[in-house]
């Protein structure tokens, strides 16, 4: 069907949002075009494209982009078009080029997108196509911006300015990026990456939902924790793995008073002071070496930040403790690809970074212990809400009219408050209505 704004308007109440939003085709085009296309969203991290020449390949909504690092030592992001007839001009996912030569008729581009070759040139003489000539070299997105390493693109030239739009989930970035001694981050290795039968929106809600974990997570860590409890050792002595896995069994009580906080634009966190990951033990050497580089102060105030999951809607979600970013990339309506990177902390103990590993590869990779739960519960939302009974609505009912406003001007709530989902909704259907960009 076709939406008018009024129409899309009415998808989504005060207290739920019609089941439409994650099962109808058209929706899902009106989200590339007005929310994919306006906001800012994570392409990479600069450290992929360190040397001039570098190239990833990766996608903003389901427009396909390179990120590269150019010869003027500025990283550029670029439609993955060739400007003569359209082929895609980089078929793999990250490499190293002087040069980007079309594979269909070789034509040459440098890693800022400008056309700089052309065989039988003499072919185009009078042509307003050619070198020299802008509309002749690959087109570039609208704005490039970076915080703290992590390079964002926005399809839209208007809109807020990055910092302003990131609010308070740059604090997020900011901590993880302190938790290396020197303030840097650097990607390591590939990610994991695969694909879900299921809407983009259910991972994202789902990051903050703090109602799941003692159910979906009972059968993985359920069964860790009775490990851990049965062991009866000290917290130091009992393996990563464990103390990893059982707190994503806590009680309601726990996650309750993680508590929720939600900013502008969508984004979200779970979790502040105190989390499931805020009883690790230390590792060896880490916080010397950052009492080196910050002095006890600072140190204290950064390894006192435990946020648990911070959504970035709508583009990614991060945790700093483990130094991870999980990226969401929409194919189709009900179908999602979630990658998991690793950020190695520049200047910190070998240790941490093979613990962000350890942690990686038992949550966030396919063939691990949590995350396949996760992925079930999201393919039985997308079935279920397939079924067109008469239930049309999906419930956002908890906590509602307990939101509170904090003195920063922060959204708050308990920690199984249906508030990010009705939050998320507000800013979906801000973006959604407008018909054009802010
Ligand atoms: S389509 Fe790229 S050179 Fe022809
Ligand atoms: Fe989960």
């Amino acid at each position: 069907m076709h939406y008018t704004n009024e129409q899309i308007a009415a998808l989504v109440k005060e207290d739920k949002v019609h089941r439409d939003v994650y099962t109808d085709p058209e929706i899902f085009k009106i989200e590339m075009d007005r929310i994919w296309g306006r906001s800012w969203i994570y392409v990479g991290h600069e450290s992929q494209v360190k040397n001039p020449g570098d190239y990833f390949a990766t996608s903003i909504g389901t427009q396909n982009v390179i990120m590269t690092r150019h010869t003027d030592g500025l990283v550029h992001v670029l439609f993955n078009r060739c400007s003569h007839k359209g082929a895609q001009l980089i078929g793999d996912a990250c490499g190293h080029a002087k040069q980007m030569r079309c594979p269909y008729h070789g034509y040459i581009f440098d890693t800022a997108g400008t056309l700089i070759h052309i065989p039988q040139e003499e072919g185009y003489a009078g042509s307003p196509y050619g070198k020299g000539k802008d509309e002749s070299n690959i087109k570039r997105v609208a704005r490039v911006d970076s915080y703290r390493g992590l390079v964002f693109a926005s399809l839209s030239a208007s809109g807020p300015d990055l910092r302003t739009w990131l609010g308070g989930a740059a604090l997020s970035i900011d901590n993880m990026a302190d938790r290396s001694p020197q303030g840097e981050l650097e990607i390591a290795g590939g990610c994991f990456r695969y694909v879900h039968d299921s809407n983009w929106k259910m991972f994202v809600e789902n990051l903050n939902d703090a109602m799941h974990p003692m159910v979906v997570h009972q059968s993985s860590a359920g069964t860790a924790k009775r490990v851990f409890d049965d062991l009866g050792m000290e917290q130091d002595k009992v393996p990563f793995e464990l103390e990893m896995l059982s707190p994503f069994a806590s009680d309601y009580e726990f996650f309750e008073k993680m508590g929720l906080t939600a900013w502008d634009n969508g984004h979200s966190v779970t979790g502040g002071k105190v989390s499931i990951h805020s009883a690790y033990s230390p590792i060896p050497g880490y916080a010397e070496a950052l009492i080196d580089a910050y002095g006890e102060e600072k140190t204290k105030d950064i390894l006192s930040i435990n946020r648990h999951n911070t959504v970035v809607y709508p583009s990614f979600t991060l945790k700093g403790v483990i130094t991870s970013i999980r990226v969401v990339k929409p194919i189709a309506v009900n179908k999602t690809v979630i990658e998991s990177w690793v950020f190695r902390q520049v200047g910190a103990p070998e240790e941490l970074f093979q613990r962000s590993i350890t942690y990686c590869n038992l949550v966030n990779s396919h063939a691990n212990l949590v995350g396949p739960d996760d992925q079930e519960a999201y393919h039985r939302m997308q079935y279920g809400l397939e079924t067109k009974d008469d239930n049309e609505w999906v419930s956002q009912h908890r906590y509602l009219g307990a939101d509170e406003i904090n003195e920063d001007g922060e959204k708050t709530s308990t920690g199984t408050s249906d508030m990010v989902f009705r939050h998320q909704f507000e800013t979906w259907k801000a973006y959604m209505t407008k018909e054009e960009a802010a």
